[in-house]
Parts: structure tokens; sequence; C-alpha cells
């Protein structure tokens, strides 16, 4: 405990003596949002961590998270500095989606709109009309089916049938998914929902859509935690990256909260409600980050590759406001 207090004291040293602000992602563990939030930083989803980094005043932007949340403030802000605990923290759904494939996939239907989910990188928004994350995702779409597009929509799958569900609008399909939503499952939800009949379940819509159908509330980690606000009921049943709890039960300190169930169990699971990549933001990696900066955490975009992929997430940002 001594330790990491010395830890915690130098990293908020550090974040004075580099003009540097902490931007973490509510995956992140405990200890990091909390200490996102001491120190005049931001604990957010990706949507919000964006809007933040662009708009703070400070010239060092430390993002807690994972890469694409590095590279999306990189490209927001080319005059900050951008670093990362590690580079290695990365996402299977931006894995998934290799800029020349994606590219080759865009090309040979040239007459459709490009709507591709934030977690992806920097060369892949470069190729987009537009960026989304999940809080907003439904409304964009909304509005482009509205105006007769035709759309091709990556990465994630369940996110993509979850939308063409709700509006309507059928796209052109990525098949990604993400590695720790994809492990829930909607068989023993119901399982657990009939043994809880007074719990309302909460999905993060990077699930399988059988998941997604047993839901009260659909949305973004940030839309998650409104709605366990929200809704009446006292017991939650949570169907997204564990790290969430932290700020859910903050929000709700009078709330039960349980883990929806995943396809396995330590043994078997790939990720078990934790991303492994998220994971890797430990507060020594944080202080190294902010002591030696440098090749192993700062946010390197190229200047075609960083002006290209600004226009569809400015635009994203311009249609939130
Ligand atoms: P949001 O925080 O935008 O809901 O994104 C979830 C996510 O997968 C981040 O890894
Ligand atoms: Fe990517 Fe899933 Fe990890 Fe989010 S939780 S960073 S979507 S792998």
């Amino acid at each position: 405990a001594e330790q990491q207090q010395a830890l915690k004291d130098e990293i908020k040293a550090l974040l004075k003596a580099r003009n540097a602000v902490l931007v973490a992602h509510y995956y992140t563990d405990p200890e990091i949002q909390a200490l996102a939030e001491e120190t005049g930083g931001c604990v957010s989803d990706s949507l919000e961590m964006a809007r933040f980094g662009k708009h703070h005043p400070a010239q060092t932007l430390i993002v807690a998270g994972v890469r694409f949340m590095g590279e999306t403030a990189k490209i927001l802000s080319p005059e900050k500095t951008v670093l990362m605990p590690t580079l290695e923290a990365e996402c299977s759904l931006d894995l998934g989606c290799p800029a020349d494939e994606f590219t080759a996939f865009c090309d040979a239907h040239p007459d459709h709109t490009v709507v591709v989910y934030a977690n992806t990188s920097a060369a892949v928004k470069a190729r987009a009309d537009w960026v989304v994350t999940s809080s907003i995702a439904l409304e964009i779409v909304e509005h482009l089916d509205s105006e007769g597009h035709k759309i091709i929509w990556a990465p994630d799958r369940h996110l993509g049938a979850y939308i063409e569900k709700q509006t309507g609008c059928e796209m052109l399909r990525w098949q990604g998914a993400c590695i720790v939503h994809d492990e829930f499952r909607a068989k023993a939800l119901q399982e657990l929902k009939a043994q809880n009949p007074d719990a309302a379940v909460l999905v993060h819509p990077e699930s399988p859509q059988a998941v997604v159908e047993l839901a009260d509330a659909v949305g973004s980690t940030s839309q998650l935690i409104k709605a366990a606000q929200t809704l009446p009921h006292k017991k939650l049943i949570v169907a997204t990256d564990k790290g969430i709890f932290y700020k859910m039960q903050q929000a709700c300190p009078d709330k039960e909260m349980v883990e929806a169930p995943t396809g396995g169990n330590g043994a078997t699971c790939r990720s078990c409600a934790h991303c492994p990549w998220m994971a890797m933001n430990g507060l020594v990696a944080i202080r190294d980050a902010l002591r030696d900066g440098g090749k192993p955490h700062e946010i390197q975009v190229d200047e075609d590759t960083r002006v290209k992929a600004m226009i569809p997430l400015e635009r994203m940002l311009n249609f939130a406001e």
C-alpha cells in the first residue's frame, strides 16, 4: 500500500511537471479510474474521451485505454503529445479489420457510405466517411438511412446487427467481434434472469444479438451507467467488461450488481469479461510513460493518414453536439 501511494504521488508530480492530464476508460482498473478523477482528468466512454482530450488545454494527454483511443486523441489534437501506458494495448475489433483488406472491400462498393466504429486503426478511419462510437452509432446510421445512403459497416458484427434491427436499414457488414463481449451467453443469462425476476439486464451492444435481446437497457458504457441510475430496479445483471462496476457502483451505491454469465470459466474463456488489453494499463506503466515518454509510449500517426481520419471523426463530434 505504501508503494502504491508513492507511485501515485510520483504520477501526480509528473502530471504537473509535464502539463499532462490522464484520460481513462471505464474498463481500466479501479485505481486508474480513481487517479484520473483525483487529478482532474476524465473517466468515460470512448466518445467522451475523444471530446475531453480535444478540448482540454493540457499539452500532454496520457490515455489509459487501448490503442485506438490514443490514436483518436492524436488525430484530433496533433499539437499535443499523446502518451499511452503501453502501445501494445490492442483491440480485437481493430486487429480484425486490417486497413488493406478493408480498403479493398470499400473500393468494391464505391456507391456505399463507409461508417466505421471508433475501435479501428487510424488507417481504417482514413478510409471512412463517418466514425461512430457505440453511444451515437444508432442516431448516425438512422440519419444516413433517412437520407437514402447505402452503408458499409465495420468492424463489429454484433453492433451492426443491433443497428440493423433497430433502424431497419440493411448494411454491408464486416464480421469482426470483441473477444470480451462475444463471450456472453444468452441461455445462461436467461436462466440467471429467471432466478432473479426483479433484476434489470444491462447489455453493451458488442454482445451477441441473442444477449442484446434479453436486455432492459442497451448502450455504451456511459449510457449503461446512466441506465443503472435511472431504472427503478435494485438489482442489475450487467453484460459488459467488469471494469464498469467501479463507476456503476459509485453511481448507485444502494444497488446490487451481478456479472452476466460468459461462455467459460477462468480456464476456458479467453477474456472472462475483462479485456486483456485494458488490463495492461497499470500504475507502473503510467509512471513510465510520463517519466520516459518516447517510442514505447508515444502515439504517432503519419500526417496524411491523420488529416484523412480527422474528417470522419470531426463529423461525428459535430453531429453529437
Ligand atoms: P464505449 O465506451 O464507447 O461504450 O466503448 C466500449 C469499448 O469497447 C471500449 O473498448
Ligand atoms: Fe476492444 Fe473489446 Fe477490449 Fe473494448 S473490450 S478494447 S472492444 S477487445
